[in-house]
């Protein structure tokens, strides 16, 4: 009889420990940041969010969005609670795995606490339905994103902290999922947004638009746009998929001037991908909105936004970010210059190409005069940009347009152009930081040395001495 003793002993203290768990061995709260040096509260701990499905409508007379977000989220830990980035609106019920949650508002935080716990691993679905008139925010460098209202609609933008204006969500760039978007729009009106047009119905005066996009996006360049549209389908050959999507939308004011750069789309398109490599989305195109909506183009996915019609440079700078923002997303508001320094390196490529300046000549004149055009120049190192409010300043774009022809200049052309067609091909669809990059520089050259690169170009205070 004894011999069997500490076997139920043992079966004893395994019960104990089931029934701790199932009564509680309680997860702790997500975190209502990521800790971005930048945007400390942008984003939560504690999830990480695979699928956004958005049912909203949008009445421009009074200005209101009301709708459900319904988050499909996996828990990186034991959560006993989470938070969600929602700034303005009025919350009207939340729901965890379908049973209402309690909730709380703090600042842009909505704070979640489901019925039960959440264990790590578990994927778990969220629902929000909310209303309320949303919010233009002012970034730290004054400019204006989130809800942008128009004379008959609105465009929405989002970077760097925008989305959160008009729908709730993990709004960090680390954070990218997929999107299904319903917009439901007086008929008179189109309503445009990222990946593609799967539906479009009309029903007592309301047309519903449903949009997909199928690969992973960051919420800051989630787009929406209301108005007087001109939708277009035609498609693009391209290397890797054959025939892809093309979807513009141009607003009816700007037509005539939008039609010049959009035939060339094609070309500038079979451009990219001959030096960035296969494009790495299911649709492309443009949003071509009134020249007011917005003081700034935007590379948001699929589609980039322009305030009026831009002109190629422009164009190719914001088609460039499909590959360097968008599919390879910065981990952190940090890596900015990994987005604009390609995106501008990205026009000095096509104006040699065009037969305009080499891109030893641009290097050179900024080397030389670019404080004439860019006082700031010189002001912080790409890296290290001072503080959010300078994270879209001349350091992050030309000097860090610099420091990708500092490694051209290195290494040479055919390898130059394997660094950028791998690196976009190592991270497709993912994250990457700056020490990702140099890492990956200094293992496709090894006999080189690019610390004096680093060094100088970026990390380096001041001006770095005469190349
Ligand atoms: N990323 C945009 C571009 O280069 C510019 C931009 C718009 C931006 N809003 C911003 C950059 C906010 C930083 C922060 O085309
Ligand atoms: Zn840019």
């Amino acid at each position: 009889m004894s011999r069997f003793a500490p076997r139920a002993l043992t079966v004893t203290s395994a019960l104990l420990v089931l029934s701790a768990c199932a009564g509680g061995v309680e997860g702790s709260p997500g975190g209502s940041g990521l800790r971005d040096p930048y945007f400390p509260r942008s984003g939560n701990g504690g999830y990480d969010v695979t699928h956004y499905a958005l049912d909203l409508a949008y009445t421009p007379d009074d200005r209101r969005l009301a709708g459900t977000a319904e988050i499909t989220a996996r828990a990186t830990q034991d959560l006993s609670a989470f938070d969600l980035d929602l700034k303005g609106m009025d919350v009207e019920r939340v729901e965890v795995e379908g049973e209402r949650a309690r909730w709380s508002r703090n600042g842009q935080e909505l704070v979640v606490r489901p019925h039960g716990d959440l264990t790590e691993n578990e994927t778990f679905r969220i629902t929000v339905r909310y209303s309320g008139t949303p919010q233009t925010i002012t970034d730290p460098d004054g400019s204006q994103e989130g809800w942008l209202p128009t004379a008959d609609g609105v465009l929405a933008l989002g970077e760097p902290t925008g989305s959160m204006a008009w729908f709730p969500g993990n709004h960090h760039p680390s954070d990218k999922a997929s999107y299904d978007l319903a917009i439901t729009v007086p008929e008179k009106l189109q309503a445009v947004s990222n990946g593609e047009l799967t539906h479009r119905s009309t029903r007592e005066g309301r047309t519903t638009f449903r949009w997909r996009t199928a690969e992973p996006m960051a919420g800051y360049v989630a787009m929406l746009a209301i108005g007087d549209y001109d939708i277009r389908r035609s498609t693009v050959a391209t290397e890797a998929d054959g025939e892809l999507p093309v979807h513009t939308a141009v607003v009816r004011s700007q037509s005539d001037s939008a039609r010049k750069v959009l035939d060339r789309l094609p070309e500038i398109m079979e451009w990219a991908e001959y030096n960035f490599g296969p494009y790495p989305f299911s649709s492309t195109g443009a949003v071509i909105a009134p020249r007011n909506a917005a003081a700034y183009a935007l590379e948001t996915q699929n589609r980039p936004v322009f305030p009026g019609a831009p002109d190629t440079k422009l164009f190719v700078h914001e088609l460039a970010h499909q590959w360097f923002g968008n599919s390879v997303t910065p981990k952190s508001w940090r890596d900015m210059w990994l987005n604009e320094g390609f995106a501008t390196y990205a026009e000095w490529l096509w104006r040699e190409d065009d037969g305009g300046d080499s891109a030893q000549e641009t290097f050179d004149a900024l080397y030389d005069h670019g404080e004439d055009e860019y006082e700031d120049l010189w002001s912080f190192p790409p890296a290290e940009p001072t503080s959010a409010a300078h994270i879209s300043d001349a350091p992050v774009y030309q000097r860090g347009a610099m420091v990708i022809h500092k490694i051209r200049q290195t290494v040479g052309d055919d390898a130059f152009y394997d660094i950028v067609q791998g690196w976009a091909a190592a991270h497709r669809h993912g994250n990457a930081d700056t020490a990702d990059f140099t890492a990956y520089v200094e293992k496709s050259a090894p006999d080189e040395d690019f610390d004096p690169i680093w060094q100088e170009w970026l990390y380096g205070d001041g001006k770095p001495a005469r190349p």
